[in-house]
């Protein structure tokens, strides 16, 4: 039962949050035939590529400012119903460049929707910029120079998601070095799809506050050892990495490996309805998957605020919440 425990999330990308209902709702507003990746009220894919298309065909169906405001503030309110106190959204203005809204108009969409939930629930969230991999080195710097000059306070940091296959993480060092100049926090999704390099690749050329998953780096004892005395913080998303076959099943999990080893780790939900999963289930997992302590999912929790992108002000009052 974790039910009555304060909760806070650092890792789910907004478009990957969205509920099968809503999408199938906004599929019929612009009549698209989304069958091909939404059947049954579940999302359709088999494998990471697939996942990553479906994740792209889904988002297209998210058009307008509104669409993004309605989006955004239902899964916070979601959150919110569950004892939520913090979230990161994960955000691609690149995304609404491609579908023709704008990046402005979608980042608007998104805040609005922050506004909203907040007035409704007290809840506070931020938003990461996103560059994704597999639009190549060009896009991803694009994101990070949107991101540089937006000076929107809710923008508070920077991430690479994607097809991790794709390139090496020096291809995109360029892209953090503009994110760090401008001051925003550095996460990458690393040691996902890929093994222990990505992670030791990640350190080396972007030196990034927190890793998104990074569970991989498990592989490697000299890694786990490096992560933990660096101090750097794992976004871990243990539902979405069984979904991905990432570990065959939770008791081959590495978080509580990780934990005991001193890595700082947190949990998240990645995308939650393509991995039939939620916040309220990963706190639940962490309970019944993985035998946390409400003490010790506690310390999740802490870890999360201690390494979310918010100025010192907004850290205290959500350490006092706790
Ligand atoms: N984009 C959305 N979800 C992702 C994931 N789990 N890994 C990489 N890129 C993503
Ligand atoms: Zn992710």
């Amino acid at each position: 039962m974790t039910s009555h425990l304060r909760k806070v999330e650092l890792h789910c990308h907004l478009e990957g949050a969205a509920a099968p209902a809503l999408t199938l709702d906004q599929a019929r507003k612009y009549n698209i035939d989304i069958t091909p990746y939404l059947r049954d009220g579940a999302y359709v894919w088999h494998d990471f590529a697939s996942f990553l298309e479906c994740y792209d065909k889904v988002s297209e169906v998210y058009k307008t400012e509104g669409d993004y405001a309605l989006l955004t503030e239902t899964y916070l309110a979601e959150l919110s119903g569950i004892g939520t106190i913090y979230s990161e959204l994960i955000v691609s203005p690149d995304h609404g460049k491609r579908i023709g809204l704008g990046a402005d108009a979608y980042i608007e969409g998104v805040c609005e929707g922050i506004r909203r939930a907040k007035a409704k629930s007290g809840i506070e969230a931020r938003l990461i910029v996103t560059g994704e991999r597999h639009f190549g080195p060009e896009s991803v710097i694009g994101a990070a120079e949107y991101a540089a000059k937006a000076k929107n306070p809710l923008i508070t940091g920077f991430n690479l998601a994607g097809e991790e296959r794709m390139g090496r993480v020096a291809d995109y060092a360029r892209a953090f070095d503009i994110a760090r100049d401008a001051g925003l926090g550095l996460t990458i999704h690393a040691g996902e799809v890929c093994g222990a390099f990505s992670v030791e690749d990640a350190l080396n050329d972007v030196r990034p506050a927190r890793i998104g998953h990074g569970v991989r780096a498990i592989e490697s004892t000299d890694l786990v050892k490096r992560l933990a005395d660096l101090g750097t913080v794992l976004e871990v998303c243990p539902g979405s990495n069984i979904a991905l076959k990432v570990f065959p099943d939770f008791a081959s999990h590495p978080l509580r490996k990780l934990k005991e080893a001193g890595v700082r780790v947190t949990i998240s939900s990645d995308d939650p309805p393509f991995f039939h999963t939620s916040l309220k289930r990963e706190y639940e997992l962490a309970s019944d998957a993985f035998g946390f302590s409400d003490a010790e999912i506690d310390n999740l929790t802490r870890t999360g605020i201690e390494a979310a992108f918010v100025d010192d002000d907004t850290r205290r009052a959500l350490l006092a919440k706790l």
